[in-house]
């Protein structure tokens, strides 16, 4: 009698593979992410009584060889281009995850239609849509005269069998993995070893074919739906697109990428006639600005290979609660943290009785050490009520013992500053030069608590303060 597979407990977020059902899994610390899933591809060695397969001979190739023809198309959405580096690779296989409506099937289809523009068989795989409403978006974008060849189909082997007929597509766009499903595995559509499974072979059929395939993955936070961090590792390349409800920029990240940078960004604004490229995002970051206000600093940062200005908001108040409220967002908390500390310790600023708030204006995430000099300057001006000029920027790296350290490409982000119009930079002692080289005017930092007098000293002309809430040490 044949065995019956036993069945396996499998954490749709990570894909673990647990003995038993449980609430929690270990691996990721998802709660109710487990679920049972038959024996699947991955599970399924040759069982008793089947002879293992005699393995096929292939040959070897010298490492040394022809070059393929041009091995990148770029989409012509510069935007896009700059994070994959330069445009799709041939036979490699891009995974786009995002939040659920932020704009994955706008982005691709407006790609596809590009390609498709320029002349290379492009093909659009809906699963999740019908054909109508894939050409209605499409109508919307005014895009729908470009000679995208679109479906709704699910089966990837139907999918593949199609594509595989004809000549080869350039680009395959499959949205989304999650709705795909094969006959290899059966368990249902959206499980991760049916993700596995289908994104398995929508990879091998783009190595096969040499065609561009890009699968979009929702990321999902209950575990319904099989995360897309089960197939990361198995593509070339993932790609992040993110943003706020609230805000219309959309920014596109690669957290992988084995062809290209992994720290570039690309900025889109979701308009109605859909997603616009920002070709100079610092003016879009510093349109709303609120000048004269206290508690905002502009940051010069580099994203990537490219300057950005980007304005960090500030918000200190005083607390009832016993241990005060620090929250950051766009923003590292514990990078928070260590400024805080810094800002206590050297400076002589007391912030234990105060809730902390720290912003990075229109949803841009900064990892940067170079912005903790903008951020101490906003925390501060918040803090004595003393705004800052409006036409300065800062950047600079604060240390554990309270100096300010150098940060890499001064010039880039001063350069960036004087194009819009910035006239005074705040910034390490080491990027003095640079600053007089552009003509800007700058006043360099040696020690955290120079800044903090400076912007202490301004407050006390335009408005009283309470209690001093700034104490200068020496
Ligand atoms: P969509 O690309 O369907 O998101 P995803 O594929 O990531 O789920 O985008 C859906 C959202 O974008 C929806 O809320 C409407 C908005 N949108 C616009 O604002 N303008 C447009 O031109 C289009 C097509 C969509
Ligand atoms: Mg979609």
């Amino acid at each position: 009698m044949a065995r019956r597979s036993s069945p396996s407990f499998i954490c749709q977020n990570c894909g673990a593979t647990h003995g038993r059902w449980q609430g929690k899994c270990e691996a990721c610390g998802e709660w109710n992410t487990i679920a049972e899933e038959g024996a699947g591809l991955a599970a399924a060695p040759a069982g008793p009584g089947r002879a293992p397969r005699k393995g096929r001979r292939f040959a070897l190739e010298p490492l040394k060889g022809e070059a393929h023809d041009a091995p990148r198309l770029p989409s012509g959405i510069a935007e896009l281009d700059r994070v994959t580096g330069g445009g799709f690779v041939r036979g490699s296989v891009l995974l786009l995850g995002g939040d659920p409506g932020i704009g994955k099937s706008t982005l691709l289809i407006q790609a596809a239609a590009a390609l498709a523009g320029a002349g290379y068989r492009a093909v659009y795989i809906s699963g999740e849509e019908a054909v109508a409403q894939v050409r209605l978006r499409a109508e919307r974008l005014g895009l729908a005269d470009a000679p995208v060849e679109i479906a709704a189909e699910t089966s990837v082997e139907d999918i593949v069998a199609t594509l595989s007929e004809g000549a080869t597509p350039r680009l395959v766009i499959v949205d989304s993995i999650q709705t795909m499903w094969t006959d290899m595995v059966d368990s249902a559509p959206g499980t991760v070893t049916q993700v596995r499974g289908s994104a398995q072979m929508l990879i091998r059929f783009a190595k096969r074919s040499g065609a561009a395939v890009i699968l979009v993955g929702h990321v999902t936070k209950d575990g319904q739906i099989a995360g897309p961090r089960v197939v990361e590792h198995m593509v070339d390349a993932v790609l992040s697109f993110e943003g706020e409800g609230s805000h219309q920029f959309r920014i596109l990240r690669a957290a992988k990428n084995r062809f290209g940078p992994t720290d570039e960004i690309g900025v889109f604004e979701m308009t109605g006639l859909g997603l616009r490229e920002v070709a100079n995002p610092s003016e879009l970051f510093l349109s709303e600005r609120n000048l004269g206000a206290p508690g905002t600093a502009v940051f010069a940062g580099i994203e990537g290979t490219r300057p950005l200005l980007v304005e960090i908001q500030a918000l200190v108040v005083p607390t009832s609660l016993g241990t005060p409220r620090r929250a950051a967002v766009g923003w590292d908390s514990s990078r928070l943290a260590t400024v805080l500390a810094v800002l206590e310790a050297h400076c002589g600023v007391k912030l234990g009785g105060h809730d902390i708030y720290l912003n990075v204006a229109g949803g841009l995430r900064i990892v940067e050490p170079a912005a903790d000099l903008a951020a101490a300057a906003a925390l501060v001006s918040s803090m004595t009520g003393a705004p800052l000029p409006a036409d300065a920027v800062y950047f600079g790296e604060v240390s554990l013992s309270g100096a300010v350290r150098p940060v890499a490409q001064a010039a880039a982000r001063l350069k960036e500053a004087q194009k819009l119009g910035f006239a005074r930079a705040i910034l390490p002692d080491t990027a003095r030069a640079e600053a007089a080289n552009l003509g800007l005017s700058s006043t360099a930092i040696g020690m955290l608590v120079d800044l903090v007098s400076d912007i202490a000293a301004g407050a006390e002309k335009p408005r009283k303060m309470g209690p001093r809430a700034v104490r200068q040490d020496g």
